[in-house]
């Protein structure tokens, strides 16, 4: 399996039809084959609003911010959210969802995670960087780190946890819809800690949904102006 990350996560939903058939995959109201990402949908929500609890949330950085998954959480926490992503088709239907909800307390700009530099440090309390990392190569994931790192104090990030009993599950998943593997980032729960450590205090690891998903949403605390960041970059 081949993965090019620019054609595989950054242009792939700089696309109407793939922006909107992600949308419809959590949101729609029923149906089987969309059972399993509504239920994961959910959990992120829930999770992410419960951590979101735990820290500063009035400024929050929601990026990749997708279609809006999280627009719900952060209107129930009275949170000022700059909505960021690669794709103006992806934030587009994020537009409508704030709109849906009647919440006005957001900005929107296409920004790359790798390079946040038009935001100076600390500028939010938090960042939120849910359902990326998995699709970006370590090299790329650790320069994003850095930037989340410096501006805000806390963050929570998700990333996709290589397991044998996640390999197998997609397999045998794959086998019954006849859906061809798809190429990612995954990563061993040891090298994702390891990644984090240099930017990061790691205070919480929370799955999503154990047994059908392998996301983990990491609780950050920056270490920005301490030696060990310095000392590594
Ligand atoms: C799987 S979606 C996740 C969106 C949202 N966080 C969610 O959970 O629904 C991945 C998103 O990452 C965005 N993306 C890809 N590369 C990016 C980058 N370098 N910087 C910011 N966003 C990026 C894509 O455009 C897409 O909207």
């Amino acid at each position: 399996m081949y993965f090019d990350y620019e054609r595989d996560t950054k242009k792939y939903y700089q696309n109407d039809l793939i922006a909107s058939r992600y949308h419809r995959l959590y949101t729609a109201s029923k149906g089987l084959r969309t059972f399993p990402f509504r239920f994961v949908a959910r959990r992120e929500q829930r999770i992410v609003g419960t951590l979101l609890g735990n820290v500063v949330h009035r400024h929050v950085l929601d990026i990749p911010a997708g279609t809006g998954k999280l627009a719900d959480v952060f209107a129930r926490s009275g949170s000022h959210v700059v909505a960021c992503d690669v794709s103006s088709n992806m934030l587009e239907i994020a537009k409508k969802e704030y709109l849906r909800i009647n919440y006005a307390n957001v900005e929107y700009a296409i920004a790359d995670a790798v390079n946040l530099n038009h935001f100076a440090d600390a500028t939010f309390d938090v960042v939120v960087c849910l359902r990326l990392l998995h699709r970006v190569p370590p090299g790329i994931r650790c320069r994003m780190l850095r930037e989340f790192s410096r501006v805000a104090p806390f963050a929570l990030v998700s990333y996709g946890i290589d397991t044998a009993y996640h390999n197998l599950r997609e397999r045998v998943r794959n086998k019954i819809t006849g859906c061809k593997p798809v190429a990612k980032c995954f990563c061993s729960l040891a090298e994702a800690r390891r990644e984090i450590e240099p930017f990061f205090e790691i205070q919480r690891e929370s799955r999503i949904a154990r047994g059908v998903s392998r996301e983990l949403v990491f609780s950050l605390k920056s270490r920005v102006g301490t030696t060990q960041q310095q000392a590594a970059f």
